[in-house]
């Protein structure tokens, strides 16, 4: 349905360099309570660890960053008014694979190069399983970084209202984005107040793309968005 070369051409995009990452250790360990946990390394990062947490999901988010030009056409910067994604479930596949360590490198480009042909990004998500929307990202009208996920059938259903704890320059492998803009920032956010669902910190890792231009110079409307990807690694108490 999708010509071999269309496919061979999105990967190639993203796909330009390797990297070596730790080597994860993909299993679900059991709890006490009979639920499972993910464990699995996270890739090479200078964030402060998880520390006595739980990775509880590893999410897909495709969508958007938003900034604002108050005078479009001008020397100022762009400013920032949040974000929104739709959240895709990895991680109950990437435990088992044994190729887990090399596509969470790569993942995050490769949807974000594929995000412009929808039917092919939603036949490749199918085909690898990684399909199962989970919740969405936004920013609530207070400006809180959420993390919503509503299709989780537990009560209440897990969310994070986070606070930007700690960032780092996205590694030189990332994805630059559809228009070179460069992968925005790594990030560890904390509770900021009102997480529910056992989660309560999420690091967002192997972004691609997203970044806004340095100036409004060649931007033409008050409000813009740029097209990202990101894995959003999501942990809670143990
Ligand atoms: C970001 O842009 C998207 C797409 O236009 C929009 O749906 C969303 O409400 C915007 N979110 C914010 C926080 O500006
Ligand atoms: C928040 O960031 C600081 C500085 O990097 C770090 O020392 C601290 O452990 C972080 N907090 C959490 C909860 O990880």
């Amino acid at each position: 349905m999708f010509p071999k070369a269309i496919i061979s051409a999105l990967v190639a995009i993203c796909l330009l360099t390797t990297q070596t990452a730790s080597s994860p250790l993909h299993h679900l360990e059991p709890r006490n309570d009979g639920s499972q946990v993910l464990v699995m390394q996270q890739p090479d990062n200078s964030l402060p660890g998880p520390t006595g947490l739980v990775l509880k999901y590893i999410l897909l988010g495709i969508g958007t960053q938003n900034y604002t030009c108050a005078a479009p056409g001008s020397t100022a910067a762009p400013g920032t008014t949040g974000a929104t994604a739709t959240l895709y479930d990895l991680g109950t596949k990437l435990i088992s694979d044994p190729l887990a360590k090399w596509k969470i490198n790569t993942l995050s480009g490769l949807a974000l190069s594929m995000s412009s042909y929808p039917q092919v990004l939603s036949a490749f998500l199918s085909a690898s399983g990684y399909n199962i929307v989970v919740g969405k990202h936004f920013f609530s009208s207070g400006g809180v970084p959420t993390f919503a996920l509503q299709n989780i059938q537990t009560k209440p259903f897990p969310q994070v209202n986070g606070k930007k704890n700690a960032t780092m320059t996205a590694p030189a492998y990332s994805c630059p984005g559809k228009s070179n803009e460069g992968a925005v920032p790594w990030l560890q956010l904390i509770d900021a107040g009102g997480s529910q669902g056992g989660v309560n910190t999420v690091y967002r890792l192997e972004t691609a793309g997203g970044s806004a231009p340095a100036t409004c110079a060649d931007v033409k409307t008050t409000t813009f968005e740029v097209a990202y990807a990101a894995q959003y690694w999501i942990y809670g108490a143990a």
